[in-house]
């Protein structure tokens, strides 16, 4: 029998240049080690203190997972009976997922501040840690729905420079209201069969997989493109009254498949879960729709700055396209913390086809 060599998530104690992250060449590269690199590049796109920054909330990720695992034996199934700032019902993993993501990240003097879509407003660094200068948004549980039938759910981070004026006083919401082509770092971790971590520091996108065995995050696919031409698409069917007449028609054109105007049939795929979702279209191509509602378009459905943003910077990174319906999302200037934006992303062709035509 052979012995495998434990991979630890410990730095490399020579300054050496480190070879680049390779999936395929057999030696097992971990996030800190990835990490790593990243920092020493040239264009140093994750500086020391967002590589810390992202090993904590990697880290964080790792507990939330080991919480949600634990189902009905740890107690963590159900719902508080209250409401979050979103008006929807908490399960009580919202809550250990948000606390556990605070806790992780109060301490570290990386951080200005932190929000979150459980959480009405942000979270100030306790004055008896060190501030630093990143801002972290999350959403703890997307997809929290799932939970209690264990299907897929996952944790969307973000993280955006703290603006300098806010270096001699208290951050405010308006420092987070910032375009989501200003973000320096997102990612997801999903729960699913297995569990992983997809990042950008937008050099690409990574996927790591949660090596239970050592609690290593090991590098298992990068950098990742998604590929075009998937014919599949992500919707809530139940919703077609809220959609424009352009988005109806979109879908429409779809299901008739080979009977219809396109000539071809399509697919279907609705987990509820938008990282499942997202990490499919990666994975495999397609698009995801949950557009605003064009009779009330503030009462979209998706976060810009939880959800919607950090995904959208991983889908271009990916390759794809992310559209409001009308605009690229990463250039859409936040009004408040918990602003809501239809989403159409995925394959540029079906984005394009998806938003609504300009002119
Ligand atoms: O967090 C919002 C979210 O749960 C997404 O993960 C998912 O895509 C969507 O809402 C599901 O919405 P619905 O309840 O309309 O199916
Ligand atoms: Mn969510």
């Amino acid at each position: 029998m052979t012995i495998q060599t434990p991979v630890l998530d410990s730095a490399p104690a020579a300054s050496a240049p480190a070879p680049a992250p390779n999936p395929q060449s057999g030696q097992p590269v971990t996030l800190t080690r990835f990490l790593i690199e990243q920092q020493r590049r040239p264009d140093s796109p994750c500086p020391a203190g967002l590589r810390l920054l992202l090993e904590t909330v990697a880290r964080a990720c790792k507990a939330i997972n080991f919480a949600i695992s634990k189902g009905a034996l740890g107690d963590v199934l159900g719902s508080l009976g209250n409401e979050n700032v979103q008006g929807e019902v908490q399960k009580k993993l919202d809550v250990i997922a948000n606390d556990l993501l605070l806790d992780a990240n109060e301490w570290g003097g990386q951080l200005a501040a932190m929000a979150s879509e459980e959480m009405e407003t942000l979270h100030p660094i306790p004055g008896r840690f060190p501030k630093g200068e990143y801002l972290l948004t999350f959403d703890p549980i997307d997809g929290s729905s799932n939970i209690d039938v264990n299907l897929s759910v996952g944790t969307i981070f973000s993280v955006l420079r703290a603006p300098d004026a806010c270096a001699g006083r208290d951050v405010t919401e308006a420092d987070f209201l910032q375009p989501g082509a200003e973000q320096v770092a997102a990612g997801y971790a999903i729960y699913g069969p297995q569990t992983l971590l997809v990042l950008t520091v937008g050099t690409g996108v990574y996927e790591f997989t949660l090596d239970r065995e050592i609690g290593s995050w090991r590098l298992t696919d990068g950098p990742m493109q998604m590929p075009r031409g998937n014919r599949e698409f992500a919707v809530n069917m139940a919703r077609r009254r809220q959609w424009s007449p352009h988005v109806a028609q979109y879908i429409e054109e779809r299901i008739c498949g080979t009977e219809g105007p396109l000539g071809v049939d399509y697919n279907m795929r609705w987990p509820a879960s938008m990282v499942a979702d997202v990490h499919r279209i990666i994975k495999r191509g397609g698009v995801f729709l949950y557009p605003a509602d064009s009779r009330n378009p503030g009462k979209a459905r998706l976060r810009l700055l939880y959800e919607a943003n950090p995904m959208a910077f991983l889908i271009e990174q990916a390759g794809g396209a992310a559209s409001n319906g009308t605009a690229r999302i990463l250039d859409l200037m936040p009004t408040s913390l918990h602003e809501r934006v239809g989403v159409i992303l995925g394959d540029p062709a079906e984005v394009a086809a998806a938003s609504e035509p300009q002119g």
